[in-house]
């Protein structure tokens, strides 16, 4: 909690002793607030943590406080975490991605072990293990997930491909191609809209795994595949291809800036995150569909959304009930709804979800899993520093040794 806020809430606390609504005193909890920081500011995740807040609010005595700082992946939230973290001003909860961008917390000593109250709460039960291990060091678990998302995903404008006569969908990196140059040919200029630097990691790691294939995919961020291979290259000129049909403007764009050439009917296709489609349908945008990146067949690159709770958070207990709402099929449902990501637990109803989320809960169960570097599923936090300068650097000079030398050495900053 910051001073300012902290100052605030003694006030109210003075007062509140005051007041006969205090007779509960402390333990009752009813005027403690929870921080929690997020980077769902607005639009489809701003819904999905509202979702989330109406859960809390059922379930736990305690009042939410938003502390979301806006920009897509966490873009300037997290330096402002981290320097937050360094001053000894944590707020009570935390967004974290589950995977290798715990390990700079947990190193740290910045985040509690919560393998008890996995226990206590059946998380142990209700998660799968895989996703389990993803959040844990030496057998202790360091977050509660709220979702799997998938970043795989091509969004398409249906109107713009139909009008530029394009009816079969690219299953492969050439058909993709050629309905890239369909769309130029039909006036759109750039007709793959895309965002700043770890928008465009998004598309480099969808292209590498129709290359590699999933387990060569992976094996770039395990150190078991060779990233100065000529496989590799191949792929780094697919990707520089891509480039060329994107939106020159690309680094100066949030994903949502992004998304607003598809809704405009700027651009034909998008890859993003599936938290896009809420975000669409938060601005009145329906006229899309979706496939997963050509070339990918039935691989799943997934994310987790998971809260921690940080050392020397002010209201512990608090944390713990915002942790248990996060971890509940209730929780699950009413973010998850909002948020167009799936529940990590395994006993969620799939018929609970719309379309999408019905087809993704499927290929969460029956796909080929790789992590996602971008969003710290298979990269620490120092590792996605390094992959986003190097592939922003490469979104001005073209250098492509240059970019597979720096992603060489990025990657080698945090292993899964
Ligand atoms: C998060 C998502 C979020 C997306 C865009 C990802 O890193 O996991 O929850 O919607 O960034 O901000």
């Amino acid at each position: 909690m910051s001073r300012m806020r902290r100052a605030a809430v003694a006030a109210v606390g003075a007062l509140a002793l005051l007041s006969p609504a205090a007779c509960g005193g402390a333990d009752s909890g009813a005027d403690q607030e929870v921080e929690v920081f997020t980077w769902w500011a607005d639009g489809g995740e701003k819904a999905g943590l509202d979702g989330l807040v109406a859960a809390f609010d059922e379930q736990c005595d305690y009042s939410f406080v938003n502390g979301a700082v806006a920009g897509g992946a966490g873009s300037n939230a997290k330096q402002v975490l981290a320097s937050r973290l360094q001053q000894g001003d944590a707020p009570d909860t935390f967004q974290a991605h589950a995977g290798a961008a715990l390990s700079e917390y947990i190193a740290a000593g910045q985040i509690e072990d919560l393998s008890a109250l996995y226990d206590e709460w059946g998380l142990t039960e209700a998660l799968p293990p895989g996703l389990i291990d993803n959040l844990s060091v030496d057998g202790k678990v360091y977050s509660v997930p709220a979702n799997v998302h998938r970043s795989n995903v091509l969004w398409t404008n249906t109107s713009v491909l139909a009008d530029a006569g394009i009816t079969a969908e690219p299953t492969t990196l050439a058909d993709l191609l050629a309905a890239l140059d369909t769309l130029k040919a039909a006036g759109i200029s750039a007709p793959l809209a895309i965002g700043k630097d770890w928008s465009q990691l998004m598309l480099l790691e969808a292209v590498l795994i129709s290359d590699l294939g999933p387990e060569g995919f992976t094996g770039l961020w395990t150190g078991a595949t060779d990233w100065n291979s000529p496989e590799v290259t191949q792929g780094l000129e697919n990707y520089k291809r891509l480039l060329s049909y994107t939106n020159t403007d690309r680094d100066t764009y949030d994903w949502t800036d992004a998304g607003k050439l598809l809704m405009d009917g700027k651009a034909g296709f998008f890859l993003m995150g599936d938290w896009a489609p809420s975000d669409f349908e938060a601005k009145g945008f329906t006229d899309f569909g979706y496939i997963t990146f050509p070339g990918n067949g039935d691989t799943f690159q997934w994310l987790a959304d998971s809260f921690v709770l940080p050392q020397g958070a002010d209201n512990p207990e608090g944390t713990k009930c915002w942790l248990k709402t996060v971890g509940s099929a209730e929780g699950q449902q009413a973010f998850n709804l909002k948020k167009g990501s799936i529940p990590a637990r395994t006993d969620a109803v799939e018929a609970d979800y719309p379309a999408y989320q019905q087809s993704a809960i499927q290929a969460w169960k029956t796909g080929t899993q790789v992590p996602s570097c971008a969003h710290g599923a298979a990269c620490s936090q120092g590792a996605i520093e390094a992959a986003n300068s190097a592939i922003g650097k490469f979104s001005s000079d073209q250098d492509l040794a240059g970019l597979q030398k720096a992603m060489s050495a990025a990657a080698a900053l945090g292993k899964n």
